[in-house]
């Protein structure tokens, strides 16, 4: 295992944004993984995880311990004729990992296309696309149990996933690291069009996309919308969705509805008889619009979620745009935004 010391990870996040680490490892075998952490606590300096950097704001001055980068690679797959399970070690590119198993006829991912990032950090936070969440196909989770210091396998119901969560990322937040996710899916050609821009792309069709198509349908409407990320293009220099999408209570949405002079406001059911609304329609009502622009940080283009790095934006610059958002969506809507990416250092 070699530790560098003081390595800048702005290149290692799709913002672009970042300080240095005071050391870094990289981690190929499950023993490295271990090795990093034992490292760490004999200096009992933090330790933090890294995967695809895809979902993160690395402060300027960047992070005082060890940052861990998963390099785990392999794929191995058990087929059927109606199935396969996929074990996919947790440092593997997610946007391949969906290219190889839409390839194979294997669905239950194939709307998940173009999410930037690796295999292991997609339980964490139960990421989701038109109309898929990896909840739906994950089986079991392997992952370093930093509490007993060994590794266990967590399977769908021990995950507690929800939108965007599982225990990962909340109850036991910084108990595991993940090094490999068992993927389950059906060999089938039918790929799966819940989501209304999916529908509205296929409308015209007199036959059923297939898997790939569909797959490679939500790439383009990412890159419509600025969430995929393309070498060069600042507007889509970004981390994905920068807010979670709000859950009020009916009660409150009845009430907002109410307020808004006869406008309709966009909405969704949510668990618990809830109402899920779009962060970006709150964003656009409360003056911050598409190509909104604060000095170095902004709003892509393309889509209001999508805070983008203009070019040269520091971590503070990003955080001065974040505030300035959650302040006038509180005070004009009385809702907190929660932003999605994980804030280090
Ligand atoms: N909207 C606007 N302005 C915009 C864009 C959208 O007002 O510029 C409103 C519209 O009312 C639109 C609604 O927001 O109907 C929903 O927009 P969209 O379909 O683009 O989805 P989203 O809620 O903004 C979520 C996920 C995305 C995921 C898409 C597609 C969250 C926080 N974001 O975005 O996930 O790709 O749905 O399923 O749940 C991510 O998490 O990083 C991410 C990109």
């Amino acid at each position: 295992m070699q530790v560098l010391e003081q390595v800048l990870l702005a290149p290692y996040t799709t913002f672009g944004i970042g300080g240095p680490a005071r050391w870094f490892v990289e981690a190929s075998t499950e023993d490295d993984v271990l090795e990093a952490v034992r490292f760490a606590q004999k200096r009992n300096v933090p330790l933090f995880v890294l995967g695809g950097g895809s979902n993160l704001l690395v402060s300027d001055a960047g992070f005082p311990g060890v940052v861990l980068r998963i390099s785990l690679k392999g794929i191995e797959q058990k087929k059927t004729s109606e199935s396969a399970m996929f074990s996919v070690a947790a440092g593997e590119d997610w946007d391949a990992f969906v290219t190889l198993a839409v390839g194979q006829n294997c669905a239950g991912i194939e709307c998940l296309a173009g999410i930037p990032g690796t295999v292991g950090g997609t339980p964490v936070q139960n990421v989701g696309a038109y109309g898929q969440e990896v909840a739906e196909t994950i089986r079991l989770v392997r992952a370093l149990d930093l509490r007993a210091m060994e590794y266990v396998e967590l399977d769908a119901k021990e995950c507690g996933f929800a939108y965007r969560r599982s225990i990962l990322n909340s109850s036991e937040r910084g108990r595991y690291i993940v090094t490999r996710v068992d993927y389950w899916l059906r060999s089938s050609l039918n790929a799966s069009l819940s989501y209304a821009d999916l529908k509205r792309y296929f409308q015209n069709w007199t036959r059923q996309p297939t898997l790939s198509e569909v797959s490679s349908a939500v790439r383009e409407i990412r890159h419509q919308k600025g969430m995929l990320i393309v070498a060069g293009d600042p507007d889509c220099r970004s981390a994905g969705s920068f807010f979670k999408n709000p859950i009020i209570s009916a009660e409150y949405f009845a009430r907002l509805t109410a307020s808004m002079d006869g406008m309709s406001v966009p909405s969704y059911p949510a668990a618990y008889g809830q109402v899920k609304i779009p962060a970006a329609w709150l964003l656009d009502q409360a003056g911050f619009h598409k190509g909104y622009a604060l000095g170095r940080a902004g709003i892509s283009s393309r889509h209001t979620l999508a805070l983008i790095n203009r070019g040269g934006a520091s971590a503070s610059d990003m955080t001065a745009l974040r505030d300035a958002i959650v302040a006038k969506v509180l005070e004009r809507f009385a809702i907190r935004l929660e932003p999605e990416p994980v804030w280090v250092g």
